[in-house]
């Protein structure tokens, strides 16, 4: 499988915001590592406390972010990264040896899809407000 990585086009206007997008990419191949038998338990476990760490504090950035910017759907985003954070902290509640396997190809899966949905779906709204022209 092709490790996901961040490119130019995934761009959203802010050196700053774009530097957290790569940043989350490094911990989700950490992750894939891992589901692929380079790592156990632990590296799972440290990487998803990292990761939920880091998801918080990006999420604290891009809405402070999108109220100096005055973006007007900012409520709207402030829901689904609430959502987000709750179900990544949920997962990391349920990683145990039992589940192991399973769990980490379902959180592999789960968090690519979100990285690049939060991206280019969410993201790419408030891209205007950072000064990028549409394509
Ligand atoms: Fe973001």
């Amino acid at each position: 499988m092709d490790i996901l990585k961040w490119s130019d086009e995934l761009s959203v206007g802010s050196d700053v915001l774009d530097a957290h997008h790569k940043h989350l990419f490094v911990l989700l191949t950490e992750i894939g590592r891992a589901a692929r038998g380079g790592g156990g338990l632990g590296v799972v476990v440290g990487v998803l406390a990292e990761l939920t760490d880091y998801i918080a504090y990006h999420f604290r950035e891009e809405e402070a972010m999108m109220e100096k910017v005055a973006f007007p759907l900012l409520a709207q985003h402030r829901a689904s990264h609430e959502a987000i954070a709750m179900k990544v902290h949920e997962m990391a509640e349920r990683v145990d040896v039992g589940n192991f396997r399973t769990f980490v190809a379902e959180l592999q899966a789960f968090l690519e899809e979100w990285l690049i949905h939060h991206i280019e779906i969410e993201d790419f709204e408030y891209r205007p407000y950072m000064g990028v022209q549409p394509d």
